[in-house]
């Protein structure tokens, strides 16, 4: 069983059709690279597949169970239960910013009763640690740079212990020097065998990490494949041509 399958997704704002047609199977441990131009609906394709956008048609099968069946939802309560499992980053890191940088993580697992105060805290080290933070536990958001930011703000996503962890372009609201620590922490992530969805324009960086390349255009997937297929040896000429202007 795929941990998360598309089918023939359509997804429309009024008379614009964002997402024609998207199908698609996600593996457990897959690290999906999204590529494509701005406008192409890569962030509704991963917002849809978390619930933050309703779908007009097709269906989204999270690890075996519809979140949308025919463009048709289930309870609040059997969606939340089937997102649970599933955690995002984004461009703006969104932190709590009158919160210190622990109380920021453990909020979400102690209003989802995860597991004790005490666990969750330690949890919150254990994962502060694994984005290389650990110093910055009692810090106010405020004193941290971009990247710095952005590492809490997937230390924040991981403290849920998602089984799939989606990223919109998490290092473009970033200056070129801090993208590095970011790329790094979610470099790290893949070798520990996550399963994570990454729109990026890093295509060097998608190469290296994703093991599945994903273009969108024009409400398609208009390539799949290993980063050799779509990125190495492409043979399209627009997609070329689009690979060539963000490298
Ligand atoms: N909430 C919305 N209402 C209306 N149009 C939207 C909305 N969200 C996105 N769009 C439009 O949908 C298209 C795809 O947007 P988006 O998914 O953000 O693309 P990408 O992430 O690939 O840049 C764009 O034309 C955008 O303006
Ligand atoms: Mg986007």
């Amino acid at each position: 069983m795929s941990i998360i399958e598309v089918r023939n997704l359509k997804k429309s704002f009024g008379p614009l059709e964002v997402l024609k047609d998207i199908s698609i199977n996600i593996e457990k441990g897959d690290i999906v690279a999204i590529l494509g131009p701005s406008g192409s609906g890569k962030s509704t394709f991963l917002r849809s597949l978390i619930d933050l956008e309703e779908i007009d048609g097709g269906d989204i099968c999270i690890e075996g169970k519809y979140l949308a069946k025919d463009g048709v939802y289930p309870s609040e309560k059997e969606k939340r239960k089937i997102l649970l499992k599933t955690g995002m980053v984004f461009q703006h890191f969104n932190l709590f910013p009158h919160l210190n940088i622990k109380k920021n993580l453990m909020l979400a697992p102690l209003l989802a009763k995860q597991d004790t105060k005490e666990n969750i805290e330690n949890l919150a080290k254990e994962t502060l640690k694994k984005v290389g933070l650990s110093d910055k536990i009692n810090v106010m958001p405020s004193t941290l740079s971009g990247g710095q930011k952005q590492r809490v703000a997937i230390a924040r996503a991981l403290m849920l212990q998602p089984d799939i962890v989606l990223f919109d372009e998490p290092t473009s609201a970033l200056d070129p020097e801090l993208t590095g620590e970011v790329l790094n922490v979610i470099r790290n992530l893949a070798k520990e065998g996550n399963t994570m969805l990454i729109v990026t324009h890093e295509v060097g960086f998608a190469s290296e990490v994703a093991n599945k390349v994903v273009f969108m255009e024009d409400g398609y997937i208009q390539a799949v494949g290993t980063p050799d297929e779509v990125i190495k040896n492409q043979t399209n000429e627009r997609i070329n041509a689009f690979l060539n202007k963000v490298k």
